[in-house]
């Protein structure tokens, strides 16, 4: 079966459309065409037209969740630049606890979660500070539009590469080691939840409620402009007053959007969501 050059094209403009990314010709060319080609034969398919139209004239959602998959970059671990966990859990959740009342839950999103290893980590910091969770409720919660990275997430089951980051004693206190698998003890597992949600969605988006912290790292690298700025709006839109937004250390918030006002805070650039902002 040939992909031509168009048609690599015509799939490319339809996943940016639907899920913000955009991979660029010389990627599509190469990694993903050899990618969709293995789906295609996988789903039974000998002809790019027959499975573009069962895609998006059938709105196939099994088909439009396999896609996504492949198309995904999942690179995650524990700890990952872990001196944003430190700027939050030991400067901006301190302040957000004296700014709300009492008895609300603060809520954190981590937008894209990917395999979970992010929100996992959020967990495991706020657990080691100790005095903040005897205070406080909090809520986290993890979405990605990969189903595969969202079950891993759930299954919370690791390899060596994803912890490589954490010393020792945490992977002795969070984790039971069985082979060479690492697996989230259940205390753990119970202070987080995952969910499938595309970010572009903005319906979805809506629906999972006002947060008080958004993580958002290392997705909007893979996004063209116009997607960009949608998400960035959306953020802007189920943040709280005096939230705040992390970004990917590669990635910023454009000069000429006012809505946040940048800062940093300990180690790390944050941008925050202000009554005047
Ligand atoms: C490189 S991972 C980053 C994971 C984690 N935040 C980190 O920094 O370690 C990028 C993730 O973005 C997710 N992603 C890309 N587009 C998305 C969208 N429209 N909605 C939700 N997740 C998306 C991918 O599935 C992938 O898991």
């Amino acid at each position: 079966m040939e992909i031509s050059d168009y048609q690599l094209k015509k799939l490319r403009n339809y996943l940016n459309n639907e899920i913000g990314i955009y991979v660029d010709d010389s990627k599509m060319q190469t990694i993903y065409k050899r990618k969709l080609l293995k789906l295609l034969k996988e789903k039974g398919y000998s002809d790019f037209e027959e499975f573009y139209k069962d895609l998006v004239l059938k709105k196939s959602s099994f088909l439009k969740q396999d896609l996504i998959n492949v198309f995904m970059v999942n690179e995650t671990y524990f700890f990952r630049e872990k001196y944003q966990f430190d700027t939050l859990v030991k400067h901006v959740l301190p302040e957000l606890h004296i700014k709300r009342p009492a008895n609300e839950i603060i809520n954190i999103l981590c937008a894209p979660v990917s395999s979970g290893e992010e929100l996992y980590s959020i967990a495991i910091m706020l657990m080691e500070e100790g005095e903040l969770i005897k205070k406080r409720d909090f809520m986290l919660l993890g979405i990605d539009v990969d189903s595969d990275a969202i079950a891993k997430a759930k299954a919370g089951i690791y390899s060596a590469r994803s912890v490589h980051k954490l010393p020792p004693e945490l992977i002795e206190k969070y984790f039971v080691k069985t082979g060479n698998l690492y697996k989230v003890k259940d205390f753990l597992k119970k202070a987080v939840n995952f969910k499938i949600v595309n970010i572009m969605d903005k319906y979805q988006m809506k629906k999972l409620g006002m947060f008080d912290v958004i993580f958002s790292r290392n997705m909007l690298i893979y996004f063209d402009e116009k997607s960009k700025r949608e998400v960035l709006a959306t953020f802007y839109n189920i943040l709280k007053n005096d939230g705040y937004l992390f970004l990917g250390h590669a990635e910023r918030v454009p000069s000429d959007i006012v809505l946040f006002k940048s800062m940093k805070i300990g180690d790390s650039f944050v941008y925050k969501k202000t009554a005047d902002s």
